[in-house]
């Protein structure tokens, strides 16, 4: 039996990374064309944190597929609470034929994959949003061509999951990734290590920068977040201080390539972390960014599930 999952970036190689965009072009260009899911088979969508875009990308990709997005409410699931996630994983594995997840901790996924003999997804952890990573190299990809050779800054909150999924998933695509964050907010070194690992087998590169200036001047893709990531909330007060220098202004904007893009994968909050003006501005290509959740996660699910035996 073999059964994959995607719970972190790197856990495709470059080739299956390429593999998974175009699959995701195909999709969008012809949304019924791959039914994996027919029957229908359901898929357990499992949230412990809150979510818009994820659950309901997911739920019409699902359907898209020919399957049933079945919603399990975290809260009344209790997964390591109510029982251990072993045992959730070996119930939801007899019951559906992929369970994606959001929650907290990577090691649960971990956990769940281990157990649970059907494809699990990561739809965000503390640690990694890889979904987001393949809807944002496909809307970088629609926008700017090839991926390889293009540089990508990423300013504000580095040692958030985005942080870390842009420079694995980056590094995979063969694009320069640099990381724009204060002292005690970028990647950990090992993640830097992974990147650069990674990066020597694709031409990229992955480099830290503590000057938000530096990093985006010249690049042709540059991405922020909210600063106050999921339960990062209490330290609202000091996060603003300490991440304002970040803020993607329009100044800021302009110091990269004219026909940069900006993306950012929402909820967006105009005058902190982005400005208004560049959030809604005709450099902005959030808006494809969101779309394209459903077309990268119907990719993902149709990869995972061609590529596992039971
Ligand atoms: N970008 C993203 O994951 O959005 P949600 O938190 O709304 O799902």
């Amino acid at each position: 039996m073999t059964t994959r999952h995607f719970l972190r970036d790197d856990d495709v190689t470059p080739a299956e990374q390429a593999e998974l965009l175009d699959l995701a072009a195909t999709l969008k260009a012809s949304p019924w064309s791959r039914r994996p899911l027919a029957g229908p088979k359901s898929v357990a969508m499992i949230f412990d944190k809150p979510t818009l875009r994820t659950q309901v990308s997911f739920g019409a990709g699902i359907a898209e597929l020919g399957g049933n997005p079945m919603l399990v409410e975290g809260k009344l699931a209790g997964i390591g609470v109510r029982e251990s996630v072993e045992d959730v994983a070996r119930v939801l594995g007899r019951q559906v034929s992929v369970v994606v997840w959001r929650t907290f901790f990577q090691a649960d996924l971990d956990t769940m994959a281990a157990h649970a003999g059907v494809p699990v997804v990561n739809a965000l952890t503390d640690d990694f949003h890889p979904c987001q990573l393949v809807a944002d190299l496909l809307t970088v990809r629609e926008h700017k061509g090839d991926l390889a050779g293009l540089t990508v800054a990423f300013v504000g909150d580095g040692a958030c999951n985005m942080g870390n999924s842009w420079l694995l998933a980056g590094a995979t695509a063969g694009m320069h990734v640099r990381i724009a964050a204060p002292s005690g907010y970028q990647p950990s070194e090992a993640m830097y290590a992974r990147a650069a690992e990674i990066a020597a087998t694709t031409g990229g590169s992955a480099t830290a920068f503590d000057d938000a200036e530096k990093a985006v001047a010249g690049a042709d893709v540059v991405v922020t977040d909210t600063w106050i990531s999921m339960g990062k909330e209490a330290e609202e007060a000091d996060r603003t201080t300490v991440f304002a220098p970040y803020s993607l202004t329009t100044e800021l904007m302009a110091l990269a390539e004219p026909d940069a893009v900006a993306l950012h994968c929402l909820p967006a909050y105009r005058g902190k972390e982005i400005a208004a003006e560049v959030l809604d501005g005709p450099q902005s290509v959030v808006w494809d960014e969101a779309e394209n959740r459903r077309h990268a996660q119907k990719a993902v699910m149709t990869f995972l599930l061609e590529r596992s035996s039971r």
